[in-house]
C-alpha cells in the first residue's frame, strides 16, 4: 500500500534531520526540493543557475522551475512504496500540483505530519547548521556536533555550510513561510491529512512522537 508523507514545518523546524530518519525507517526514499537545488547548484546545471539568486535570498524558487523537478523526481521507481517529501510543497499552487500529480499515478498522500517549533528555536537551530556535502547528513555546533570536527559521523564526507546560511536570508525564509506555506496547515487540515507533533524536544524524541503519527496513518507497512 506504500506510505506518502509530506512534512510540514518552519525552516529551522528539523523537517530534514526527522526526514532521514523516516525514510530509513520506512525504507522509502527522503525526497528535499532543497537539497535537489543544492546538487543542481554544485554541479552548475542551467537549472542551478535559475535558482541560485532566489535560494541566496531565501525566496521561492518559482513554481513553473521546482513542480517539474519533484513531478521528474516521483515518477522514478524507487517511489512507487513511497516517500518521504520535505521542503515541497510551499505555496497552494505547488499542494495542488502535487496533488494532481499523484492523482494521475493513481496514488495520494497518506499523511503530512506539522513539525512545530517557535520561530525563536528555529533561529537558534539555522545559525549552528553544518550539512555533510556528501552523504546530507544534517549537524548542529550545539544540539548535535559532530564526532570530529568538520567530518561527517556516518560517511566520512566533508561539512559545510549552505549558500542561505546568512541571518539576513534566515529571518526572510522565516518570513516566506508566513506568508506562503503557513496556508497549507489550513489546506491539509481540511483534508483530513495534518498530524502536529512538537518538534521542540531532543531529536530522538521528535523521531519517537512522529514514527507514532507515522505508524498511524500508514499501518505497519
Ligand atoms: P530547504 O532546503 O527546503 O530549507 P528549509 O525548508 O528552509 O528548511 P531547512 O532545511 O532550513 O530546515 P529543516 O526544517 O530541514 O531543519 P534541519 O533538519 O536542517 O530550502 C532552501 C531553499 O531552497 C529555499 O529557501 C528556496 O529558495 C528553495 N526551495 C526549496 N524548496 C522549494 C520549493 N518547494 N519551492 C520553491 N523554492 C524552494 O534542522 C536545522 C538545524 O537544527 C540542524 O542543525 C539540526 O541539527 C538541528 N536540529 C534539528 N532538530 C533538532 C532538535 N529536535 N533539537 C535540536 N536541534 C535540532
Amino acid at each position: 500500500m506504500g506510505c506518502r508523507i509530506v512534512l510540514l514545518g518552519m525552516p529551522g523546524a528539523g523537517k530534514g534531520t526527522q526526514a532521514e530518519r523516516l525514510s530509513a525507517r520506512l525504507g522509502v526514499p527522503h525526497i528535499t526540493s532543497g537539497g535537489l537545488f543544492r546538487e543542481h547548484l554544485d554541479k552548475g546545471t542551467e537549472l542551478g543557475r535559475q535558482a541560485r539568486a532566489y535560494i541566496e535570498r531565501g525566496d521561492l524558487v518559482p513554481d513553473e522551475i521546482t513542480v517539474g523537478m519533484i513531478a521528474e523526481r516521483l515518477a522514478r521507481p524507487d517511489c512507487a512504496p513511497g516517500f518521504v517529501l520535505d521542503g515541497f510543497p510551499r505555496n497552494l499552487a505547488q499542494a495542488e500540483a502535487l496533488d494532481r500529480t499523484l492523482s494521475e499515478m493513481g496514488t495520494a498522500l497518506s499523511v503530512v505530519p506539522l513539525i512545530r517549533v517557535r520561530p525563536e528555536i528555529a533561529l537558534a537551530r539555522l545559525s549552528g547548521r553544518w550539512t555533510c556535502r556528501d552523504c546530507g547528513a544534517v549537524y548542529h555546533t550545539l544540539f548535535s556536533p559532530p564526532k570530529q570536527e568538520g567530518v561527517c559521523d556516518i560517511c566520512g564526507g566533508k561539512l559545510y555550510q549552505r549558500p542561505d546560511e546568512t541571518p539576513e536570508a534566515h529571518q526572510h525564509r522565516l518570513e516566506v513561510y508566513e506568508e506562503q506555506t503557513r496556508p497549507l496547515v489550513g489546506y491539509y487540515r481540511q483534508l483530513g491529512l495534518l498530524a502536529e507533533v512538537d518538534g521542540e524536544p531532543a531529536v530522538e524524541d521528535v523521531e519517537i512522537k512522529l514514527w507514532a503519527v507515522v505508524r498511524e496513518a500508514c499501518g505497519s507497512k
